[in-house]
């Protein structure tokens, strides 16, 4: 789907063209800038935590029951023409019943660890003021098998299903919006913490902005511009500190708290120290109302530039909480969102464009480019002294026509994540700090405005009867961990 092409590149003008070839699947040059650290070459750090990654939307189903309440992406795919197959997320996966099985599916895996979001109209039906004591039971439940498993749950606040109430009064253009975030945070800590032991505010900013907010291709499907726009930014990155500090009022003492973000990410068409230089910068200025301001505290001088007088409005205090600190950053890495090329001129970079040939996985967005899973963290590592890193999400979307056995051979599949995973390792090999990572996804689901058209997960779901069949990939990954290495 054409919208699809600009789902990671929303200052980079259109799609395709805003990436460079590299050619899929050749040995990474080693050029070493970081002095080699006495792990074997061969494996991830000891410790290295695996696990995969949901969202309530997409898996959970049963919208409807135990007095949850209506979200805005309820709202959205009721309107017609909104998702590919007019689909929603009413029944999806049926998560919500099936957890117990979709739970041993991760101990079969050798998963250590899971991260799936709580859905704030479930315990929030209005979005503030009374609870749902129904809707935290499910996560009781959730928590209590998982714990039982021997996984340990990683809780995402806020993964884009926002109570269709607050939406009524407003939505993410309201500070409201993310004042309620923060008593919503604070209350999900003091409930859920005594086993839920770390957190992720919110799930990737830039794409719930931009798509829903600009380009209007999710919800809650607006097309707003200029100072409008950028006050929606403002007030998500608000309610991500509003939220860290919450989570520590009100969460039990050494409560892990941070973002879960899909960092734009710059990679050096040639890797030179002037052109790795050039990434960072270009990687600065890519995340600036995103992840930049979270570290830094301050907006880049380039992007309150180029708003001019639609810039944001916001206190020096608004800005202390946004950058409140975290103790860890989560980096949802898929593609590349710029090759670069140092350059003289301001503002230091220039791109290389993207050849028309160059390959994608099912969905046209994700383009290949595996080495970005050691450029993502690495540039968060140096730009922000960030000192623990977990990729939050990484995956594909394949073929995945079942075999006439009725297996589904995703060898796209596992080729995407093999690649991506030998670069991820040559990052934790040259000592960058990431500590796990979350497979994007467990099983099949509800693709957002894809509907379920495009599949993720290493689990097939056949949407009829429900049935789990673990893919190929998910054998794959069953390896990975138990070699905590690239298979
Ligand atoms: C990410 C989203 C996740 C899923 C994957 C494919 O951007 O966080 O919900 O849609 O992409």
């Amino acid at each position: 789907m054409p919208f699809r092409l600009t789902r990671r590149a929303w200052m980079t003008g259109a799609g395709a063209a805003a990436l460079a070839a590299t050619a899929y699947g050749t040995a990474h040059t080693t050029v070493r800038t970081s002095p080699p650290t006495r792990r074997a070459a061969t494996g991830f750090p000891d410790g290295f935590r695996w696990g995969t990654a949901t969202s309530s939307y997409q898996v959970e189903g049963a919208t409807q029951v135990d007095g949850r309440g209506p979200s805005i992406w309820d709202t959205f795919a009721r309107e017609p023409g909104r998702i590919r197959d007019g689909s929603s997320g009413e029944t999806s996966v049926d998560h919500y019943h099936r957890y117990k099985e979709d739970v041993a599916l991760m101990k079969w895996m050798g998963a250590q660890t899971y991260r799936f979001s709580i859905a704030w109209p479930r315990v929030f039906p209005d979005g503030r003021g009374k609870a749902n004591p129904k809707g935290f039971d499910f996560y009781d439940r959730l928590v209590d098998e998982l714990l039982a498993a021997g996984i340990e749950p990683f809780a995402t606040l806020y993964h884009w299903d926002l109570p269709q109430t607050l939406q009524e009064r407003g939505g993410w253009e309201s500070r409201d919006t993310a004042e309620a975030f923060g008593d919503y945070a604070s209350r999900v800590a003091s409930k859920l913490t005594d086993r839920v032991r770390q957190v992720f505010t919110i799930n990737e900013m830039q794409t719930f902005v931009e798509q829903g907010h600009r380009s209007g291709v999710f919800a809650p499907g607006l097309k707003l511009d200029g100072a409008r726009l950028n006050q929606v930014r403002h007030h998500a990155v608000l309610a991500h500190g509003l939220a860290v500090q919450a989570v520590r009022a009100s969460g039990r003492r050494g409560t892990r708290v941070g973002p879960a973000e899909n960092i734009a990410t710059a990679v050096p068409a040639i890797e030179t120290v002037e052109n790795i230089r050039a990434a960072e910068l270009a990687t600065r200025e890519l995340n600036a109302p995103y992840l930049t301001v979270m570290m830094e505290g301050r907006y880049t001088d380039a992007y309150l530039a180029a708003a001019g007088a639609d810039a944001p409005r916001f206190t020096p205090q608004d800005l202390k909480t946004i950058s409140s600190k975290v103790d860890f950053v989560g980096l949802n890495v898929y593609a590349p969102s710029k090759y670069v090329l140092a350059s003289e001129a301001a503002p230091g970079f220039v791109e290389v464009p993207l050849q028309a040939s160059h390959p994608h996985m099912a969905s046209p967005w994700l383009t290949l480019g595996p080495e970005v899973l050691y450029w993502a963290p690495r540039h968060a590592a140096n730009l922000w002294k960030v000192k623990d890193i977990f990729i939050t999400e990484n995956g594909a979307s394949a073929t995945d026509e079942p075999a006439t056995d009725g297996t589904v051979y995703d060898v796209d599949r596992v080729m995407y994540l093999r690649n991506c995973l030998m670069h991820l390792q040559r990052a934790t090999d040259a000592g960058v700090p990431v500590r796990g990572y979350f497979l994007w996804s467990l099983l099949d689901n509800f693709e957002w405005a894809d509907g379920y058209a495009t599949r993720f997960g290493i689990v097939h779901v056949d949407y009829a009867t429900q049935k789990r069949t673990p893919k190929l990939s998910a054998s794959f990954y069953r390896e990975v961990i138990a070699r905590n290495a690239p298979a």
